[in-house]
């Protein structure tokens, strides 16, 4: 696990977004998994504005989302689905087709995490993950636990994650639906390469954790120590507790 600091949350979402850019004109049908949360928005930013300078054509680039709320619609403001056409999805040219979001709605769930993966079995698996770390080490949804599900599942969200994600239901966490579907731990560990994007010092205290402490399933992100081409890519104060 290789582990790159600069000095801001700024600076380390654009040199994500410029490695992102330049992975895609290597390889113009990149296949992304992308994250959602506070921490990309940025990157999101950035990536948008690479776009709009024709620095990035995103017309043969496929993405899966690592996760998405159980019980709401797509076209619910909270979910997964409406922040990716706010950050990106409504600003570069991504193919609607090309784009995979876990439906939350769907029934049975079971088929749905099945075709998943089915869908990212057809298009030749994830070349590059980006991910986000929950301040409980949770990687997507993938909840810190005895045991993790290896595929995408269906997963009962902690009061943690519920109250972490507020923001996005007007700040009652109670509102926070109580479950998600999200990629499995084996489908993030799959990716070719993992980058993992962490900002701000309420990140320090799980990042030392999760990169230095032993390789857990009660903190997820510590798998990714295991991962042979794994970067995290942190602002100095998610650094901060790193020895
Ligand atoms: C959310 C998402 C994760 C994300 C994490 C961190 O619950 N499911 O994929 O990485 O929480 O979010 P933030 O960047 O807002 O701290």
């Amino acid at each position: 696990m290789r582990v790159v600091i600069l000095p801001s949350a700024r600076a380390a979402a654009e040199a994500v977004a410029r490695f992102v850019a330049e992975s895609i004109r290597t390889s113009p049908s990149l296949v992304l998994g992308l994250p959602t949360g506070r921490t990309p928005i940025p990157f999101y930013r950035s990536l948008v504005a690479l776009h709009r300078r024709g620095r990035v054509d995103f017309r043969r680039v496929r993405t899966f989302n690592l996760d998405e709320f159980a019980g709401i619609p797509a076209d619910h403001p909270g979910s997964y689905h409406a922040y990716m056409r706010r950050h990106l999805l409504d600003h570069v040219n991504l193919r609607p087709s090309h784009v995979r979001i876990l439906d939350g709605m769907a029934r049975p769930w079971r088929r749905e995490v099945a075709q998943f993966e089915i869908d990212l079995d057809a298009a030749g698996g994830l070349d590059l993950a980006l991910l986000g770390i929950g301040r409980n080490g949770h990687l997507g949804f993938n909840e810190p636990a005895g045991a993790l599900a290896a595929a995408t599942h269906r997963v009962k969200l902690s009061a943690a994650s519920r109250k972490a994600n507020a923001d996005l239901f007007g700040g009652r966490w109670r509102d926070v639906p109580t479950h998600a579907l999200s990629m499995g731990i084996g489908t993030l560990l799959g990716a070719r390469t993992v980058i993992l994007l962490a900002s701000g010092a309420d990140k320090a205290r799980i990042v030392a954790r999760a990169f230095t402490g032993p390789v857990t399933t009660q903190v997820p992100a510590s798998l990714l120590q295991v991962h042979p081409n794994a970067v995290a890519v942190l602002d100095r104060a998610a650094a901060a507790r790193l020895p």
